[in-house]
């Protein structure tokens, strides 16, 4: 027996009764469901503070929202929150904890590894990244030659680049003087472009990554250095270099000083890691005070999650939802759309929280499955999204649940702007509702004066089905505290999927055998390994051809 239970979710009586519920409520349609209930909104729909979460525009009714709480119960939902907020080993085939609620916890005590606290230590960091980026935003960081540092390059992949670079954007408005920039991709465009506008001496570069093994950021930060080489001296790297990781001792022989390193643990997953000293670049550019004001969103957010009733609680109801959406109603993939341009990194950031989390087809035991895990997730901002996939949205085969995102004040002046925004915002959730029966062309089509004939031919083009399911999340503002709150819903929603899911949503092995293959294709183009494949060795054949020179 592990730590957290093993229970395959289709042999719940909770599971067989959503069955036979979702065939009763794929007659029905959403409209319908406001019409039998004018409480609908009030039921269907939840208010903590500067949010609103509205999940009334799915098709579910009471009876399914009480089938899922069922599902959640049987499982043993609870008996794992605690476990995890507990320290137990929960991310079982890796053997660690997962902690990263005590990264933003304003009761640190009471998290702990092996019976330990962990508090002092993130303490610690904390204080060491105040006293940097304070520092940093004063002007009173110089480089080489004593020119004050003004840009900072990020270098790191995954978790160690999308989170930060996520927040950073979508926290344009508080940013200081201090520009952030960051690099992730190995190919060497991405470090070229980023370097172009860049001078050595006010530059400081975080070399992110967990492991502070990974490929891609390792050859990337070996290029930065050699970069800075060609103006600055080995003796001051320390002034230009800082890592972030959990590996103290590779960073150390890198050449960064112990002074610059600022380590996080393994009990925090790399993409659950922005709230750590990953979160670093975010500092550098919103400042200390507003990066804490990310954690106590978050923070506030696990309370919740911690402490209110399933009816109630956002990630729950965000979790039971997709999976109503995805193992009962069809959908394979969910559409993230937030109607704030700064937050438009947020579907890549979700990719790879929930793909890598819940990407996943084995169980807790080991054994294939046989029902849907992870959906695809994707997206875009509204508006440009309008412009380039809702067409599929509307008229598409496929069923995709979308979360729109939108705040009632802008951090701009444009109201006529931001008044457009949200009435598409508003428009576009009710449209997927509600569609356009064929009846309804026709009498459009017929005012317009088209004749029958065309009437005809044209209105099984320009009907919609409707019945396509949504989220709303309404903030007053997108604030760091909003935005710690959002993220951390979504985490840990992702947490209550694997759960029900029966899988493991915290190791990620999937990605090695990948990462494996590319060392050996890198031996072979470069002549220093064995024997390829014959596939291989047609495509080495190939590139030795087209190379230029
Ligand atoms: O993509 C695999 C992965 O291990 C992610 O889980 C992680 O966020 C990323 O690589 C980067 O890892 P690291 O921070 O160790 O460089």
């Amino acid at each position: 027996m592990g730590i957290l239970n093993r229970k395959n979710p289709t042999t719940t009586d909770a599971w067989s009764a959503l069955l036979s519920h979702a065939e009763k409520l794929k007659q029905q349609r959403i409209e319908g469901l406001f019409r039998q209930d004018s409480s609908r909104f009030d039921q269907f729909s939840v208010q903590l503070d500067d949010l609103l979460f509205d999940f009334s525009r799915n098709l579910a009714d009471q009876e399914t929202m009480q089938l899922l709480k069922q599902l959640a119960e049987e499982v043993g939902l609870a008996d794992a929150m605690e476990k995890m907020f507990a320290g137990k080993p929960i991310n079982e085939t890796e053997g660690r904890p997962v902690l990263h609620m005590a990264l933003r916890s304003a009761n640190r005590e009471k998290f702990k590894v092996d019976g330990k606290p962990v508090g002092q230590y993130v303490q610690a960091v904390l204080d060491q990244m105040r006293e940097f980026t304070d520092a940093l935003l004063k002007g009173e960081k110089a480089g080489f030659n004593g020119q004050v540092i003004k840009h900072v390059v990020n270098i790191g992949i995954g978790g160690s680049d999308l989170g930060p670079r996520m927040v950073t954007e979508a926290l344009k408005p508080y940013h200081s003087d201090v520009q952030v920039h960051f690099v992730s991709n190995v190919d060497g465009s991405h470090l070229t472009s980023v370097l172009k506008g860049l001078k050595p001496e006010n530059t400081l570069f975080i070399v992110a990554s967990k492991t502070f093994t990974t490929d891609e950021t390792m050859t990337n930060a070996k290029a930065a250095r050699s970069w800075y080489l060609e103006s600055g001296n080995e003796s001051d790297i320390q002034l230009h270099f800082a890592a972030v990781t959990s590996n103290t001792e590779a960073a150390k022989s890198f050449g960064i000083r112990e002074e610059s390193i600022f380590e996080f643990w393994d009990w925090v997953g790399g993409r659950f890691s922005l709230w750590s000293a990953i979160g670093l670049p975010i500092c550098c550019a919103i400042g200390f005070n507003n990066f804490q004001k990310l954690l106590s969103g978050a923070h506030e957010a696990d309370n919740h999650f911690e402490s209110a009733n399933f009816e109630e609680n956002i990630p729950v109801i965000m979790a039971l939802l997709s999976i109503w959406n995805i193992n009962f109603m069809g959908a394979t993939s969910e559409a993230v759309i937030p109607y704030y341009q700064n937050l438009r990194l947020l579907p890549s950031y979700l990719q790879q929280a929930v793909m890598e989390s819940n990407g996943k087809s084995v169980d807790r035991d080991g054994q294939p499955l046989d029902y849907q895990t992870s959906p695809v997730i994707w997206g875009a901002a509204g508006t440009d999204g309008q412009h380039a996939f809702f067409q599929q949205l509307h008229q598409g085969t496929a069923i995709v649940p979308c979360d729109f995102i939108s705040a009632v004040n802008p951090h701009h002046s444009l109201e006529k702007n931001h008044h457009k925004l949200l009435a598409n915002f508003l428009a576009q959730p009710q449209a997927l509702m509600v569609g356009k029966t064929e009846d309804a062309v026709k009498t459009e089509l017929a005012s317009k004066g088209l004749n029958q004939d065309s009437i005809n031919k044209l209105a099984p083009f320009k009907r919609f089905e409707g019945n396509r399911p949504s989220n709303l999340f309404l903030f007053k503002k997108i604030t760091p505290h909003a935005l710690g709150k959002l993220i951390a819903f979504y985490e840990h929603k992702i947490f209550v999927q694997g759960i029900l899911w029966n899988i493991f949503s915290f190791d990620q092995w999937g990605v090695e055998l990948g990462k494996g293959l590319a060392t050996e294709m890198y031996q072979s183009l470069t002549g220093s390994g064995g024997e390829p494949t014959p596939e291989i060795a047609k495509l080495l054949e190939v590139i030795k051809d087209f190379k230029d020179g």
